[in-house]
């Protein structure tokens, strides 16, 4: 899906006018006669689904209670799934966490200076910037697998230690780093590249509805879940936990990124079909989860 059709379905969907909608993208009314007879499938199924969404949220609490789980997959004796995806191409090593030198800021610091950055500076991070940011939130301290059982854990909680994050970067600015879209191995801690090139760039950039950080930023993180992970353990009730845990990798990255003298602005705001097609993915068996758009602070200009 590109912006075009997004923005045409979503302002179809709301009601507004073919006036309005031409204006808004910019588009003839030929193009938009072309547009409305393309999609006109498409919004069908979208207005057919928005019955049903409506109250979605309360039904999705209610129904997720414990009450309605059935046995799980592994209390069915369903082998157990990788904790990793596999992942193959090009890797880079990152510097070891154990020789990264952490930098001096307290942890009361870090929790009140926290905001959202959307501006940085030009400055590149260092690969040990990179290596403390991913070791803060996605590294995998420990990896234990028998097959009864695999997982790995991580600098931050999650349900059952079932860890359904992956974590993929869009490198604008790290030393030595050719920019793209790379994969990040918790437990080898080395990045895969994916891709690179001008497109995924600006695929990443649409998909995030073009805010403007996710072109200013040094580094996009983009956490990706494998539900079935935690869906094999908690059945249903997974979707609950897998959003907890990608709130605990991001705030572990939010107050490391304060630690390196940098921001990061955490980004709810984005279209899964686009962020999916951007990283390759199905949307359903892993879907894009949470982005974060990190940076180094612009310098402070003080006037006399
Ligand atoms: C789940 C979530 C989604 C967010 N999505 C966006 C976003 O898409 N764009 C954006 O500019 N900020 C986003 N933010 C950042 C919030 O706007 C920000 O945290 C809030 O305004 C409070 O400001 P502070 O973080 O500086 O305290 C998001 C924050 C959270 C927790």
């Amino acid at each position: 899906m590109d912006t075009k059709t997004f923005d045409y379905l979503y302002n179809k969907a709301q009601g507004d006018s073919a006036e309005s909608i031409m204006k808004e993208l910019e588009i003839t009314a030929e193009e938009y006669a072309q547009m409305e007879q393309k999609l006109a499938p498409v919004l069908a199924e979208i207005m057919k689904e928005r019955a049903q969404a409506e109250k979605i949220g309360e039904r999705f609490l209610h129904l997720t209670n414990y009450l309605y789980m059935g046995k799980s997959d592994q209390e069915k004796g369903m082998h157990r799934p990788p904790a990793i995806k596999p992942r193959t191409g090009d890797q880079i090593a990152l510097p070891a966490v154990a020789t990264i030198p952490l930098p001096e800021i307290t942890l009361h610091q870090a929790i009140s200076q926290r905001r959202s950055l959307r501006k940085y500076s030009d400055a590149p991070l260092s690969q040990e910037e990179l290596s403390f940011l991913l070791w803060s939130c996605s590294w995998a301290r420990d990896f234990r697998s028998s097959e009864r059982l695999e997982i790995t854990l991580r600098n931050v909680p999650s349900a059952g230690a079932r860890h359904p994050l992956e974590t993929y970067l869009y490198i604008r600015r790290v030393t030595g780093i050719k920019p793209g879209l790379y994969y990040y191995h918790p437990v080898k801690h080395l990045l895969v590249l994916v891709m690179n090139g001008p497109e995924i760039e600006r695929k990443i950039v649409e998909g995030c509805f073009c805010q403007e950080m996710t072109s200013a930023s040094a580094v996009n993180f983009i956490w990706t879940a494998v539900p079935y992970r935690t869906i094999w353990r908690y059945d249903q009730r997974s979707y609950r936990y897998m959003y907890l845990d990608a709130g605990h990798a991001a705030q572990n990255l939010h107050l490391a990124a304060e630690a390196i003298d940098g921001g990061a602005c955490m980004i709810g705001a984005y279209c899964d079909e686009m962020m999916s097609e951007a990283l390759d993915l199905d949307g359903t068996e892993e879907f894009v989860i949470y982005i974060a758009t990190v940076g180094k602070k612009e310098p402070v200009i003080t006037v006399h």
